[in-house]
């Protein structure tokens, strides 16, 4: 799959291909661009979400109770409408809550290249909201807290911690969050069950990346049903309930601790996009579970490889050797709806952040773990903390086990969406179609689009994502064709996005029915 450098200045390898590798078989989709003009089309999602039981993870949960005592944390980078959708559901739900509105200057734009210092400044971020839940859960003012949409949380015996995912409008209202939770989380046990049981894990995606790691039974229990208890105690000291087990929405396809004298995560891992935004192709070559080269990458790259030189001599607690830069996470999204945002991206808080929960994409993360009582324990002692990261879109994921060896994702797909047992789950609230099939894959040119991978995208993926999003979103009716994608997905066949029928239908307890819908005025190139 990778040719060798043919240029010096160029990484020691990198993809080529005679012909896109994945055109037949992952075409692109770009789900309906509905514009939301009312609060009440933002309804029915929240309701879902309001209902679903409450757990730790990043699919939305609020569990909303009668009496409970909840704050909801917003900011300036939060569409208004949004925030009037949440308050509306609070008191629907007869919760006692109060709205904290934090100003958080001026809407940021964003290259990929500012995760750097991005994750430098929010991790210190992170741990000053950590200090703070735990001054808040003691006051015991609140029952639970709706803040930020990733990282941390708390042990919440005292206090919940949930997320509020919700930017804008258009992230809102999709199926994504109108999906049944009993259907999330068999998808995620599917998953993480068979992690649990793998011997080694091998990734493989078409933008370079070809890893693997050995599973030790070290990283876990003796049943192997949870992590082992005392790297937990280690890593996640006083929040133990939270670090021996996967997070729901975000499945551990590497163990979130370090297993120090064993860790052999080697070969290579290479990408175009980290939380923040696309970035140049960028690779990694991994030893032992360290970073030991960063090749291209731009401005991104030139910043990692600076700050690998800086860090590289220093010894962090926990970790198996000296550097910052070890290799840690391969988690996986689980959710089949989710999709990039094509509105202001990428800015404020409507990046690549959001999309890594999609099912079957992997966000792979280096340095301090985040919100772990080892990051803590750093940032205290005064050393440079943060984790960074590199999305895989189309991974392939091969665990060798005990007796059969299986991929669980296959060029992106999850196959958890496939198996009978999960099909016929998602029977029970209105079908494998409407529920298990991805809404959102992004159009690679020289991956899943013509073109050449290295000249027409993987150089600049900036200026190929700003123009796919400008058309998926300006011409939405010719995007389909022009890329080659499959118009069946922009067709709102059930009602579910943008507060349609089909959403209003699913949050009064129906299942939508199939029906062949445009929006007013709009196309998605079918002909119909
Ligand atoms: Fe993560």
């Amino acid at each position: 799959m990778l040719d060798p450098t043919r240029a010096p200045h160029l990484p020691t390898s990198f993809p080529r291909y005679a012909a896109p590798p994945l055109i037949e078989s992952r075409k692109p989709r770009c789900p309906p661009y509905n514009v939301v003009s009312s609060v009440d089309q933002l309804m029915p999602y929240l309701d879902v979400v309001a209902r679903r039981p409450y757990n730790q993870g990043l699919h939305a949960c609020w569990d909303l109770k009668p009496g409970e005592r909840i704050q909801l944390r917003v900011d300036n980078w939060h569409d208004p409408m949004v925030i009037e959708a949440a308050k509306r559901i609070l008191e629907k739900y007869g919760c006692k809550y109060d709205i904290l509105h934090v100003d958080k200057g001026p809407v940021r734009q964003w290259s990929g290249a500012d995760e750097v210092e991005y994750y430098l400044y929010r991790t210190k971020e992170l741990a000053q909201w950590m200090d703070q839940w735990d001054v808040m859960s003691k006051e015991g003012k609140y029952d639970k807290l709706l803040w930020g949409y990733g990282g941390p949380v708390l042990v919440d015996t005292h206090m919940k911690i949930q997320r509020m995912p919700f930017i804008t409008p258009e992230i809102l209202a999709s199926p994504a969050h109108l999906m049944p939770y009993e259907l999330l989380q068999a998808i995620d046990l599917w998953t993480w069950k068979r992690i649990l049981t793998a011997k080694r894990v091998r990734i493989t995606d078409p933008e370079g990346t070809d890893v693997e790691y050995t599973n030790h039974d070290g990283y876990y229990d003796r049943k192997r049903e949870f992590l082992n208890p005392d790297l937990v105690h280690d890593t996640w000291t006083g929040n133990e309930g939270f670090g021996k087990t996967y997070l729901p929405g975000h499945v551990l396809g590497k163990p979130w601790v370090y297993l120090a004298g064993k860790e052999d995560g080697n070969g290579v891992i290479a990408g175009t996009t980290n939380h923040i935004a696309p970035v140049d192709w960028t690779q990694l070559v991994i030893e032992g579970s360290k970073i030991v080269e960063i090749n291209a990458g731009g401005e991104f790259g030139e910043k990692l490889r600076k700050l690998k030189s800086e860090t590289d001599h220093l010894s962090y607690p926990g970790f198996p050797g000296k550097g910052l830069f070890y290799w840690w996470e391969a988690s996986i999204g689980t959710n089949p709806h989710i999709h990039r945002p094509r509105k202001d991206f990428p800015s404020g808080w409507i990046n690549c952040l959001y999309e890594r929960v999609r099912s079957g994409v992997i966000h792979i993360g280096f340095g301090t773990i985040i919100s772990s009582m080892n990051e803590r324990r750093a940032a205290k002692a005064g050393l440079p903390v943060g984790h960074w990261h590199l999305h895989l879109y189309f991974p392939t994921v091969r665990l060798e086990r005990e007796g059969d060896n299986e991929p669980i994702i296959e060029d992106g797909r999850l196959l958890a969406l496939d198996d009978p047992e999960i099909r016929k789950l998602a029977d029970k609230h209105g079908g494998a179609d409407l529920w298990l099939q991805e809404s959102w894959i992004p159009a690679m040119p020289g991956l899943n689009v013509q073109g050449d991978y290295w000249e027409h995208y993987a150089k600049d993926p900036m200026k190929w994502v700003n123009a796919e999003l400008t058309v998926c979103r300006e011409f939405h009716h010719l995007f389909m064709p022009m890329v080659g994608g499959d118009p069946r997905f922009c067709h709102d066949t059930y009602g579910v996005w943008g507060g349609g029928p089909g959403a209003h239908a699913i949050a009064e307890g129906r299942a939508p029915t199939a029906n062949h819908a445009h929006t007013p005025g709009g196309s998605c190139g079918c002909g119909h």
